[in-house]
């Protein structure tokens, strides 16, 4: 993928086959990304079949983060469908390049999976989310400065994140908010100021993924739902200085109430 003339779609194919060949299942309905706090719905949307280091499919990378497992699980869900789990996620701040932040969005999308789920830690604009809260994300703002898309390629993004999706995951708890979520490069937290500015511009959730991964989920023609969890509010909306410590923290103590949620939601996908 470092490489310019590297088809990034044909690295993508060859590990959706090295998936496949080492999951024993042939198509992934359905993809998730499990983002700081989402991490035990895996446990619990259906009976996994099989775990893999992401280290051994061509194109991933080991995550940098703690708390982000490495892992790629195929979870056989109770509907018959199959759920390729991604629990190893490139962020842009890393440094790698575009490429290597979709590659597990694009290898879903090669492994035959039509609905992206992305979700996230993240923080909150709005003065009245708790840390803890579980957001839909209704659209984002890329102010990433970069696109996965390479070239000429002019793909509309009109109800990127579905419509449809939120509605269904509103049946499962009707009091789900929804946010415009900001992606900012990182890895700094931002500045009250650069805040401000997120809200002037309609944002509600900031954080540091998910917008780019959507990009391209849309690009390879995938559906996708997009969950933030609201693990503190952003800069100058919250009293008190960010910490990362705190930051995972609240991401702990939520889990196993958004994990539930996320796997009702993905009963009905
Ligand atoms: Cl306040 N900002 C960003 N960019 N990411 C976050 C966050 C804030 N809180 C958790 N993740």
């Amino acid at each position: 993928l470092d490489v310019p003339e590297t088809d990034p779609f044909d690295v993508a194919r060859q590990a959706a086959e090295q998936i496949a060949e080492k999951t024993g299942v042939e198509k992934h309905d359905i993809a998730l990304t499990l983002g700081s706090g989402w991490g035990k719905a895996a446990d619990l949307i259906g009976e996994t079949v099989a775990t893999i280091p992401a280290t051994e499919v061509i194109g991933f990378r080991k995550p940098a983060l703690t708390g982000h497992v490495g892992t790629l699980r195929s979870i056989a869900l109770p509907s018959g469908k199959r759920a390729l789990v991604i629990g190893a996620r490139t962020h842009f701040y890393e440094g790698h390049g575009v490429r290597h932040v979709v590659h597990s969005v694009r290898t879903a999308a090669a492994a035959g999976a039509s609905v992206m789920v992305l979700t996230n830690g993240a923080g909150g604009i709005k003065p009245h989310w708790q840390a803890g809260t579980p957001v839909l994300i209704s659209d984002h703002i890329n102010l990433t400065a970069s696109s996965p898309l390479e070239g000429a390629t002019f793909i509309d993004l009109t109800d990127l994140y579905s419509t449809r999706l939120r509605e269904l995951a509103k049946t499962v708890d009707p009091s789900l908010d929804e946010g415009v979520y900001v992606q900012f490069r990182g890895p700094h937290y931002e500045t009250p100021a650069e805040v401000q500015f997120a809200k002037t511009i309609g944002g509600h959730i900031v954080g540091m993924s998910t917008a780019l991964e959507a990009i391209a989920a849309r690009q390879a023609g995938m559906e996708v739902l997009g969950l933030s969890l609201i693990t503190n509010l952003a800069a100058g909306i919250s009293p008190t200085p960010l910490s990362h410590a705190e930051v995972l923290e609240a991401g702990q103590a939520a889990e196993p109430v958004i994990s539930a949620l996320l796997a009702k939601i993905v009963g009905l996908l």
